[in-house]
């Protein structure tokens, strides 16, 4: 019973380190992203981003110009942050 409980902590747990963190990909992108435009590009009538695998390989291109490095999951956090606030893919 006791390693039953442990192995149902342990099975949550990955299952909540596998899912997007949209609030840490908000506070990743507040102290990082804002420098050279603000969210306002996201919105934008010509923006460039138009599908949702597309975002992603636009922050990881803005993150690699920035010389910052990030975890996969960190890029996907900001990306799903991005996507569910201003993209809506
Ligand atoms: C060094 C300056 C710089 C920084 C810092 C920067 N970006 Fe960018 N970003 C750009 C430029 C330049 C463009 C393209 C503008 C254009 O196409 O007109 C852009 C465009 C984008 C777009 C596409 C907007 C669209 O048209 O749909 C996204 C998404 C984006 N950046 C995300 C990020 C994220 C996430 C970060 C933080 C990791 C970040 N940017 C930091 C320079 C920067």
């Amino acid at each position: 019973m006791k390693n039953f409980t442990l192995l149902l902590l342990v099975a949550g747990f990955c299952a909540s380190a596998n899912a997007a963190d949209v609030k840490n990909g908000d506070k990743l992108h507040a102290d990082n992203c804002t420098r050279c435009h603000d969210s306002s590009i996201y919105t934008r009538a010509n923006k460039r981003v138009k599908t949702l695998p597309k975002l992603g390989t636009q922050v990881r291109m803005c993150k690699n110009n920035l010389g910052i490095t990030w975890f996969d999951d960190e890029v996907e956090d900001v990306t799903v942050f991005l996507n569910k606030k201003y993209y809506h893919f």
